[in-house]
């Protein structure tokens, strides 16, 4: 059992993350400006900032890793120079301050938004699935900043850092509440979604389940020299966020990927996890079709209940 810090603990994608790596035996301290009720951590609330501001939660907590998710999680949430300023300031910080107290593991979360595909003037992809060679085309300040990141990440590793290094792009977070009807990070919900694939279209209908990226965290921190340091990768579902055939949804919806789309079979999805899968033993477990149906299947349980009571 070790100590882990989780920075933005008591987020959408974090309360997943904590829970999963509680679960597994590990001690647990979130650092987060709000508190989330029930969540299996030490909970510190805190505005986290520069380098200083984390070390001073090293020094007190004294962790043997840090998984770092604080961030501004939604583009165009705030004015560009905040988003940029704020996520590139955090993952500055929580480096520096990782070295000068001597953590020596820190998993950092990009986007997969970094490959540029929702771009108003268009995008092209160099080949499908997407995976963690495909060229990068940010071309918004959340976007930019979580480039900056990763290019940090690599810079970091060209030096000769004493820390040991990952970086993951989540996919869409499904929190599990979300399963439920709960609305999800842009408002709308998983029915909504499913019902109207152009809502998802704009992320090439790629999504994640909280406890499945939860559950890379927990692999990843168990083998942090299972990859090349500073490595990246994508963390998403085995298939899309579509009801119809992938190729067909993206032809419809994404034309620019249509010469590529037949890559691709009819649930796929668009970005590959192969290399989770390849080097840490991870896969996600969990799909829209289960979830999903579960809740239906629940929903018509109770309906069915509550004909006959
Ligand atoms: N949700 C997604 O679909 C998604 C997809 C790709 C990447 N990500 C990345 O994953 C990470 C977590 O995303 P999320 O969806 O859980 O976001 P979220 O907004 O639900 O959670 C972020 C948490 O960080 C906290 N936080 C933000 N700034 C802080 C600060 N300065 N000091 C202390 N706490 C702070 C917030 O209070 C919040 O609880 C982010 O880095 C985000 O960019 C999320």
């Amino acid at each position: 059992m070790s100590t882990i810090l989780v920075t933005g603990g008591a987020g959408r994608l974090g309360r997943s993350v904590v829970t999963v790596l509680a679960h597994a035996g590990h001690d647990v301290v979130s650092v987060d400006r709000v508190e989330v009720p029930g969540l299996p951590a030490t909970q510190i609330v805190r505005e986290l900032g520069d380098a200083a501001s984390f070390r001073e939660v090293f020094e007190a907590h004294q962790p043997d890793a840090v998984v770092h998710l604080a961030a501004i999680a939604v583009p165009f949430s705030a004015p560009d120079e905040v988003i940029y300023r704020t996520n590139t300031t955090l993952a500055f910080g929580v480096v520096e301050a990782a070295k000068q107290t001597g953590v020596g593991t820190v998993l950092i979360a990009s986007s997969p938004t970094v490959i540029g595909y929702n771009a108003p003037d268009g995008w092209q992809p160099t080949f499908l699935p997407l995976d963690e060679d495909h060229p990068l085309a940010p071309w918004n300040a959340y976007s930019r900043a979580k480039v900056k990141i990763e290019e940090f990440v690599e810079e970091e590793v060209r030096a000769g850092t004493p820390l040991r290094l990952g970086v993951f792009r989540p996919c869409y977070v499904i929190a599990p509440e979300e399963w439920f009807g709960a609305p999800t990070q842009q408002g709308h919900t998983i029915e909504e979604r499913l019902d109207d694939p152009a809502l998802s279209a704009v992320s090439l209908f790629n999504y994640v389940d909280a406890r499945d990226a939860g559950d890379f965290v927990l692999a990843w921190l168990a083998q942090p020299h299972a990859a090349p340091n500073g490595s990246v990768f994508f963390v998403g579902a085995g298939d899309s966020l579509v009801r119809e055939p992938v190729p067909g949804a993206l032809a419809r919806f994404v034309p620019e990927t249509a010469a590529l789309a037949d890559a691709l079979g009819d649930t796929d999805p668009v970005f590959s996890s192969a290399r989770a899968e390849r080097l840490l033993g991870w896969s996600p477990r969990r799909s829209w079709r289960t979830e999903f149906a579960a809740e239906s299947d629940e929903s018509e349980e109770a309906r069915e209940s509550e004909a006959t009571a």
